[in-house]
């Protein structure tokens, strides 16, 4: 221990000499050619570079080469710098990286290779960047990014890789400490649930500008702490059971410019932190009844539905009971006369619907002679629609030729009551029910 004091002593008193030397008599620190050197911060950009300069001071943690004109990395381009956190490469015309470019890294923190021309990145590259916890790789037009390139990236916890070439099944799930990740205008036109399992942290995904037809849900099954989820400009048509159930901290989602035709699954559950969602552009139809249930009162929630085809009528009448904290930006697209209504401003009364058949309600029935029966017409409508019975498609059933005018079936309602049936009844009978909105015929038995 004595020993290793005595020794260190000197060492100590000598670099604090040298400090003060270099400053006396050297205030000019020694910089790259070109650049501005301030502590460890070495600051290169603009500079029409065309390689990487080999003069950069080693103590240099944070290197700023955006905006030159660089096309290749090579394997020693960094070999000196040990000490880097922060190394940014964007806005360059970087083609090819030479697998060992990163190499000496292995304390680097940050990477920018955004916005260059790059061929390839695979696992060679990112091979000892144990550290990293930040890649941005963004808009690198004809970048195929390997299928096992990101395995070795211990630390990441944010993939920013918008406008590159993803393939289909890229399994991230080894990435346990991923909190964003960005891949929009990747032509992703599927994801697998499995290759973002694991992804526990995940915060933030955008997946907006693919070529999705579909999304997995499970995906979301174990993302807890998601906050942000964007789907926009896909050609989704469906989120079945989508439900938010294990996203208690969703806060922004947008599905916006989808084919989506039913909200209806997106159910919310659980939409405790929700802030903003946007649905706009889609093919929905029927506004999200469902948002309604579980919700809580200190939400404030604006639902953008702009560009959806809302057809407002009779089963939008809860949006009367719509809490205040709710908005729709939405419009009517029919009926005809409330085009381009606000859905806010509609009132009750103008909320209806034409008569129409209650599905697999109609039955065709045997009785026998002497028994009593009621028909009941089967639509619903909003207003109630006024009922009249045929039969044998003629006029009215009540005037149906029988022997016995006393056996003459009678309307109680929108019923059809039979006391006694008689042969001579049988056939077929037809409810013809109607509202200002149009009208249905049903065939009864
Ligand atoms: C690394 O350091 C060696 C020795 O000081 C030097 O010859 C070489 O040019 C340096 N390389 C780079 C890329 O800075
Ligand atoms: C760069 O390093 C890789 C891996 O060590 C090696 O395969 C490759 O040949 C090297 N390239 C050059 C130009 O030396
Ligand atoms: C998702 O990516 C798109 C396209 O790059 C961008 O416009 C949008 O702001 C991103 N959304 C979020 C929530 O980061
Ligand atoms: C009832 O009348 C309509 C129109 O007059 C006709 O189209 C339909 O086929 C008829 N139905 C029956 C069961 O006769
Ligand atoms: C159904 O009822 C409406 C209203 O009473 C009437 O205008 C219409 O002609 C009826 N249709 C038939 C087929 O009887």
């Amino acid at each position: 221990m004595n020993q290793l004091t005595s020794y260190l002593l000197p060492l100590a008193v000598t670099i604090v000499l040298l400090t003060l030397q270099w400053t006396i008599v050297a205030p000019a620190i020694v910089c790259s050619k070109g650049c501005t050197c301030q502590l460890n911060n070495v600051d290169c950009k603009y500079l029409s570079l065309i390689r990487v300069p080999d003069d950069i001071p080693r103590n240099t943690e944070t290197l700023d080469l955006s905006n030159n004109k660089i096309s290749s990395i090579g394997n020693s381009s960094f070999g000196n710098l040990t000490n880097l956190l922060t190394l940014d490469l964007g806005e360059n015309a970087i083609k090819v990286i030479e697998p060992a470019a990163f190499y000496q890294l292995s304390s680097l923190d940050t990477l920018v290779l955004s916005e260059n021309d790059i061929d390839e990145l695979n696992a060679l590259h990112f091979y000892h960047l144990g550290s990293l916890t930040k890649l941005w790789i963004m808009e690198n037009p004809n970048l195929n990014i390997d299928i096992n390139a990101f395995q070795n990236l211990r630390s990441i916890t944010e993939i920013i890789a918008d406008g590159n070439l993803i393939t289909d099944n890229y399994d991230f799930s080894d990435l346990v400490y991923l909190e964003v990740l960005q891949l929009s205008k990747c032509k992703v036109r599927k994801f697998h649930s499995d290759n973002f399992r694991r992804l526990t942290n995940l915060k933030k995904l955008n997946l907006s500008g693919n070529e999705l037809t579909e999304f997995p849900v499970d995906i979301l099954d174990d993302k807890e702490a998601l906050e942000e989820l964007n789907l926009a400009g896909n050609m989704i048509t469906n989120l079945q059971r989508y439900d938010f159930r294990n996203n208690p901290n969703l806060i922004h989602l947008d599905v916006s410019q989808n084919d989506i035709e039913s909200w209806k699954v997106l159910s919310l559950e659980k939409p405790e932190r929700l802030k903003s969602s946007d649905l706009s552009y889609n093919k929905i139809q029927v506004l999200p009844v469902d948002l309604l249930k579980n919700f809580s009162p200190l939400l404030f929630l604006r639902v953008k539905m702009p560009g959806n085809p809302i057809a407002c009528d009779c089963h939008l009448k809860w949006l009367s009971e719509l809490p205040d904290q709710i908005t729709f930006d939405a419009r009517c697209e029919t009926p005809f006369v409330l085009k381009n209504y606000d859905v806010m401003n509609l009132s009750p009364d103008s909320l209806r619907c034409a008569p129409s058949e209650k599905k697999g309600a109609a039955l065709f029935r045997v009785v026998t002679y002497g028994e009593s029966v009621t028909l009941s017409c089967p639509v619903t409508g909003d207003p109630f629609p006024d009922v009249t019975w045929l039969y044998h498609n003629q006029s009215t059933a009540l005037n149906i030729p029988v022997a016995s005018s006393s056996v003459r079936p009678s309307i109680e309602g929108n019923k059809l009551f039979f006391n006694l049936v008689t042969f001579d009844m049988a056939g077929l009978y037809i409810c013809n029910a109607t509202n200002d909105l149009g009208s249905v015929k049903v065939a009864v038995g």
